[in-house]
């Protein structure tokens, strides 16, 4: 079986549902052909919750999966504003964020509500979360990325069974990397294989029994994509800024293709 890297664009609260709208209908034939039947590379688009349904009204019957940006962690209940992640599923979505840098810091989401996030999503039937987690330039350089994001990583797992055969994805986002919040540039792939290896070595010790995909981003664009999804760099990447136009998602889907 060929090993499929993942292409998760996250186009976090910068389109309208008119806009995903438009920005779908016009990307989607060109990721179509990037995730052909021989192609490396499987495809997700995660719009804000108001675009799910017409977004993923235009990837039915395309091989290009939805997934949403966040879930609570009660499947129903009296949560005013909350989305669970069975609605989730049932509104077509296969994946799902969880812990996003920009959710800890703006909606101070802690360790524990992360943790109850990704055991809700895990227990959901074919909705597969991406807990991401990553270090702020500050720690970067202290040095003590490894054990901070160790912290993270423990933690969001927390409450899935040892033994469980889960499946799940980290997405391994240095903070400073990420366009939007820090320096805006991407870490060299050997770096990212230095944390990617080891959040694999942790991951084996902690969830024997889970399959898990360790993906890389933070300012992920045409210019530098190829080198993170060498085998043993990580098993795909999570786009922001450049999968928002058609322009910048064609560019990293002509490089894709070659
Ligand atoms: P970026 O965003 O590609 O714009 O850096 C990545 C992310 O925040 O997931």
């Amino acid at each position: 079986m060929i090993r499929k890297s993942l292409i998760i664009a996250n186009w976090k609260m910068k389109l309208s549902p008119r806009e995903a709208f438009s920005l779908t209908r016009s990307i989607v034939p060109y990721i179509r052909v990037a995730a052909g039947a021989r192609s490396r590379n499987s495809f997700v688009i995660c719009p804000s919750f108001e675009s799910l349904s017409c977004v993923g009204m235009l990837l039915k019957k395309t091989p290009i999966a939805l997934g949403a940006q966040d879930c609570f962690w009660e499947q129903s209940g009296a949560y005013t504003g909350e989305v669970s992640p069975t609605a989730l599923k049932e509104s077509g979505c296969s994946y799902v964020l969880v812990g996003h840098s920009e959710r800890r810091l703006y909606c101070s989401e802690s360790d524990s509500m992360i943790a109850k996030k990704m055991a809700a999503a895990c227990e959901t039937p074919r909705l597969q979360p991406i807990l991401c987690i990553g270090e702020s330039l500050a720690i970067r350089k202290k040095g003590t990325y490894r054990s901070y994001i160790q912290k993270q990583l423990e933690a969001g797992i927390a409450l899935i069974p040892r033994t469980k055969r889960v499946q799940f994805c980290v997405a391994y986002e240095p903070l400073w990397a990420i366009s939007t919040m820090g320096i805006g540039l991407p870490i060299g792939p050997e770096h990212c294989a230095e944390v990617t290896t080891w959040i694999k070595t942790l991951l084996s010790q902690k969830l024997p029994g889970a399959h898990v995909r360790i993906i890389y981003g933070g300012s992920v664009d045409s210019e530098n994509v190829m080198p993170f999804l060498q085998r043993g760099v990580s098993d795909g990447v999570l786009i922001g800024g450049a999968s928002l136009t058609v322009r910048s998602f064609k560019k990293i889907l002509t490089v894709l293709n070659q």
